[in-house]
């Protein structure tokens, strides 16, 4: 039986497991840096990586100490390279590449993406690729069609912010503090989802991209026009981005080809209103939807490790040690860029 020490640190959260090829989370640990960034409304990228700096290699030990176990038990040690804020996602490659040297086992540059990719399946054995996924996160807002480890076709993505992003925008706006997704969605609850007119950007203009720039500043008008409570705003915030969702992926849907499930992945995955919603519309397509359970949605090490358990399986290489961190990395390279990617339009 496999097992894999995974190590992630792409933003605010350090974390270390021991995933084995069963699918059992042998031990894992995370520490949040939400403290240190909230004073800042956001991550500011020099504490976080002086904070992984100092955590993770205490995090590893204790992992591996519950486990009973220890690093040349383990087959691999597989690390997030990339994409993240630069600085934490060396700590963690360097960290795995000299634990790799050190005990003479294989190191496996994972892409943080690919780790919320697969993510869906350590937690459901019955999902097989190919499978439709909407990664959702706050660095990134994606549809692809995953076919299986390392092989992913890009559908839509984002012309300006993240949806994770866009939650955490709104939160500042309200006032309700860093990280702001859970805030929104708690906050949500208590209002009304049709007492605040926003925009639902591009929904029904036939663009398969999203866009959640509108909707952000039509979020701060509605706030500066005193009209509001804030519990409306949040409500009313949180339906216009799951419009905006579920037009996305159906146009998606209709263009992808056969696929086993509907899946979300990422951050923002762990909101229930839209794994709700979501489950609706996969109903509609007759197809299974599956999430992974809401620990396995925010930035975890298990999804890293499992991530190498998967390329493993499938024969993919391991890294060398020389490999880099990589601050942007595509999981499907032959996507077209898009108008926020740097491309003038
Ligand atoms: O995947 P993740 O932990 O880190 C990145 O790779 O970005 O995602 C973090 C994002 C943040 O923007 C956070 O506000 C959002 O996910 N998030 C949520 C919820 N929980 C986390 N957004 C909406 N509702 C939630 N319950
Ligand atoms: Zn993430």
């Amino acid at each position: 039986m496999v097992f894999l020490l995974g190590i992630e640190s792409s933003c605010d959260e350090t974390a270390a497991a021991l995933v084995d090829g069963n699918r059992r989370i042998l031990a894992q640990a995370i520490a949040s840096q939400d403290a240190e960034h909230a004073p800042y409304g956001g991550v500011v990228p020099e504490i976080a990586a002086r904070a992984h700096a100092e955590r993770l290699v205490p995090l590893i030990e204790r992992v591996l100490a519950e486990a009973g176990k220890s690093l040349a038990d383990c087959d691999a040690v597989a690390a997030t390279a990339g994409p993240g804020l630069i600085g934490g996602v060396m700590v963690g490659l360097v960290t795995a590449k000299a634990l790799a040297m050190a005990t003479d086992i294989p190191l496996l540059a994972i892409n943080h993406l690919e780790g919320h990719a697969l993510s869906p399946r350590l937690a459901d054995p019955s999902l097989a690729f190919p499978y439709a996924l909407l990664l959702v996160s706050g660095g990134h807002c994606q549809i692809l069609r995953v076919d299986g480890p390392g092989q992913y076709r890009r559908f839509a993505t984002t012309i300006d912010d993240a949806l994770g992003e866009a939650f955490d925008k709104t939160a500042k706006i309200l006032g309700l503090g860093y990280p702001g997704g859970p805030a929104v969605e708690r906050l949500a609850l208590l209002g009304n989802p049709k007492a605040v007119p926003l925009p639902r950007p591009l929904v029904g203009s036939g663009e398969v991209h999203f866009s959640f720039a509108g909707l952000k500043s039509a979020v701060l008008r509605a706030r500066e026009s005193g009209l509001h409570r804030p519990e409306d705003i949040a409500a009313s915030f949180q339906q216009a981005a799951i419009d905006c969702i579920l037009d996305r992926t159906r146009i998606a849907l209709g263009s992808m080809g056969e696929v086993t499930a509907l899946v979300v992945a990422g951050g923002v995955a762990a909101n229930a209103a839209i794994r709700a919603a979501l489950e609706q519309l996969a109903a509609k397509h007759d197809l299974p939807f599956s999430a992974p359970p809401m620990a396995l949605c925010t930035d975890n090490a298990a999804m890293i490790a499992w991530a190498g358990i998967e390329r493993l399986a499938v024969g993919l290489a391991a890294d060398p040690l020389d490999c880099s961190a990589r601050p942007r990395w595509p999981l499907d390279p032959d996507a077209e860029l898009v108008r926020g990617a740097g491309v003038k339009a």
